[in-house]
């Protein structure tokens, strides 16, 4: 198995865990590449979302309703030498931060196993994979793991992951 993980994450404030220098998603993106070796790509905004968490929602809303490709730091050229892809993300305003989309539409996915993962506040996978279906057409989409995420630095999480990736 050759694998990468895909991933956005943002540090800064945000909800129920205040101000933080390593986002939620990012804790399980780390636990999967201890697991599995898997390769690793953060997906970043060109111009950060602000990092006060209120004004990180509306920019975040805005380019949801706008249906908003935000340009991104460094583009992923190609998945083609991974056979499985591990795509990892936070839940906003139901599905995945737009600039995940800006990244997804630009790979094939045709004949990978697609691994889909969120941290949430309440929301759990919401309409996150039925877009994810969407945009990497051709692949097998995994089911799908939800982790609140106040709770990723905890034991539990960890187990959650292991148990995850062993069950697929
Ligand atoms: C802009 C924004 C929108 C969010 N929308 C939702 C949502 O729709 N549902 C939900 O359960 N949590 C929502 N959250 C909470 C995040 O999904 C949650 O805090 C997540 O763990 C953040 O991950 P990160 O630290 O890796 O960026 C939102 C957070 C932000 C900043």
């Amino acid at each position: 198995m050759k694998a990468i993980v895909i991933y956005f994450s943002r540090a800064d404030e945000n909800y129920a865990v205040g101000y933080v220098d390593k986002g939620n998603t990012e804790y399980l993106a780390e636990y999967i590449k201890e697991y599995t070796g898997a390769d690793m790509f953060k997906v970043e905004r060109k111009v950060p979302y602000a990092k006060d968490y209120n004004t990180c929602c509306d920019e975040a809303k805005n380019e949801v309703n706008n249906n908003f490709r935000p340009e991104i730091k460094e583009v992923l050229p190609s998945v083609d030498s991974y056979d499985t892809v591990f795509i990892g993300y936070p839940i906003y305003w139901g599905t995945l931060p737009m600039p995940m989309f800006t990244q997804l539409e630009k790979l094939n996915f045709e004949g990978k196993n697609v691994y889909p993962f969120a941290t949430h506040e309440g929301s759990g996978l919401a309409s996150s994979i039925s877009d994810i279906k969407r945009i990497c057409s051709g692949a097998t989409i995994k089911s799908g793991l939800a982790i609140q995420g106040r709770n990723v630095k905890e034991d539990s999480s960890k187990t959650l992951v292991k148990e995850w990736i062993e069950n697929n």
